[in-house]
């Protein structure tokens, strides 16, 4: 901002029910109108052409297009009015009737000339954050950086605002701590206590103030149902307390996680309780490991079933014989230890041997290892892998799109960080004397 000039006076305008014009439809104004429509304004875009997004907004009604020039009266009724046509004189004219009734214009094309200014602007759960410098990269810069730091933790959110009451359950991936939501990574840096599972994104916990005190779930003693009673007894004791606990999670809560027995211990003892879903294994380290799930013309299903118990096992309720006659992808979490009986099941049921077999242990983490085989050979090959459990065991064709993508992409140069194939989901092939099958070598 120039020295001697007034500086702008910020505001925040609530604009819920009130008429924004908007003239133009170009890349601007598909910036500029879903954040107004997220104030609940009531928006009117006046222009010729739009953006294909602008145009889905008007065909799902939520804005109003009228398909023309900017005409003198457009602005009539408006609250706030964006100049960002192409033509600086529609701009301006559009300015200029604004001015003459007194309502406030931004003017994307000439910073100098325009009434109001857009900040470069953000959110991190209901903080909003806004900044003006006089230079739009700068400002975006200092934006990020405050928001980033907001969503981390290191912009202290827990100081000087209301506390939130009760339990987050989130979802914090499969372990990459990049994996876990922003709204998760948020919640996790306002906890004042943090009751972790062994699968969950454990580095994130390093982060944390060390005020906030951290239980870790998995060295809760006693039989598995007598855990989980005293962990739900844990959530419910420190929320009535007062502080703010996020239960963190590996994948999403509600995958075989007994998340919902969590939200209804605390509802029932009066405790409010927020669900963060989160990116499951399931789906998520088969990814890591570029097997896709689903595939066009080769699996329009998948399957995924939790295996703690044997397919002979009373206590299973899976469907065996009907896995083994579809031909979808089928995805096993907690089967390492099982699979010999998984593999005859499915064989008796229909599905042929040479399947293809992937066995994916401590996906998305620098530890990651796949193995490829077939049904036939998969629980022989864990068990001379060694692979032990967090695994995921995908059974299906899509296996062999996973090696084709391999292939393409092992004669590449190495990917930018954070990149396509970047990061602990990277592999590449290499023969695997002694057996038929690829196996993959993982990078971290
Ligand atoms: C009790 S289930 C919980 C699943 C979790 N709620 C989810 O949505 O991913 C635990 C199983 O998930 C799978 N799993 C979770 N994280 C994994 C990882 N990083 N790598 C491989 N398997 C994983 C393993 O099969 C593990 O035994």
């Amino acid at each position: 901002m120039t020295t001697g000039e007034a500086q702008p006076y910020l505001l925040g305008l609530r604009l819920r029910g009130r008429r924004v014009v908007v003239i133009g439809g170009g890349a601007v104004a598909a910036r500029r109108v879903p954040a107004l429509l997220d104030a609940g304004a009531d928006v009117l875009v006046i222009s010729p052409g739009v953006t294909g997004s602008l145009e889905d907004l008007a065909l799902a009604g939520q804005i109003r297009w009228e398909r023309r020039r900017y005409a003198a009266g457009d602005c009539a009724g408006a609250w706030l009015v964006c100049a960002c046509a192409s033509d600086p004189g529609a701009n301006a004219a559009a300015a200029a009737e604004a001015e003459a009734e007194r309502i406030w214009c931004v003017r994307a094309d000439d910073a100098g000339a325009s009434p109001a200014w857009t900040p470069a602007s953000g959110a991190a759960g209901d903080v909003r954050v806004g900044v003006l410098s006089g230079d739009p990269q700068h400002s975006a810069g200092i934006r990020d950086a405050v928001i980033g730091g907001l969503r981390a933790g290191t912009l202290g959110a827990r100081r000087g605002r209301g506390r939130r009451p009760g339990v987050a359950l989130v979802g914090g991936g499969p372990g990459d701590p990049g994996l876990i939501t922003v709204r998760g990574r948020q919640l996790l840096a306002e906890a004042d206590v943090v009751v972790a599972d062994r699968l969950a994104p454990r580095s994130l916990l390093d982060e944390l103030p060390p005020d906030v005190e951290i239980i870790d779930a998995a060295k809760i003693p006693y039989g598995r149902a007598m855990a989980q009673e005293r962990i739900n007894a844990s959530l419910i004791a420190h929320a009535r307390a007062g502080r703010f606990v996020v239960r963190l999670k590996g994948g999403d809560p509600y995958v075989f996680g007994r998340g919902a027995e969590e939200v209804l211990a605390c509802l029932r003892a009066g405790v409010p309780v927020t669900v963060v879903p989160g990116v499951t294994s399931a789906v998520a380290v088969p990814a890591a490991a570029g097997v896709p799930v689903t595939h066009r013309g080769v699996a329009q299903e998948f399957h995924v079933v939790s295996v703690h118990v044997p397919p002979d096992d009373e206590r299973s309720a899976v469907d065996w014989a009907a896995l083994g006659a579809a031909t979808g992808t089928i995805v096993l979490l907690m089967a390492t230890a099982r699979l010999e009986a998984v593999a005859d099941a499915l064989i008796r049921h229909g599905r042929a041997g040479n399947t293809p077999a992937a066995v994916i242990a401590n996906g998305t983490l620098p530890t990651q290892r796949t193995i490829l085989a077939t049904l036939d050979t998969v629980a022989p090959r864990v068990f001379e892998e060694r692979m032990g459990p967090p695994a995921v065991v995908v059974i299906g064709d899509v296996v062999n799109v996973a090696a084709e993508v391999a292939e393409l992409m092992r004669g590449m140069q190495p990917a930018a960080p954070g990149g396509a194939g970047a990061g602990p989901g990277r592999f590449a092939l290499a023969a695997d004397p002694g057996s038929q099958a690829e196996r993959w070598t993982d990078r971290a």
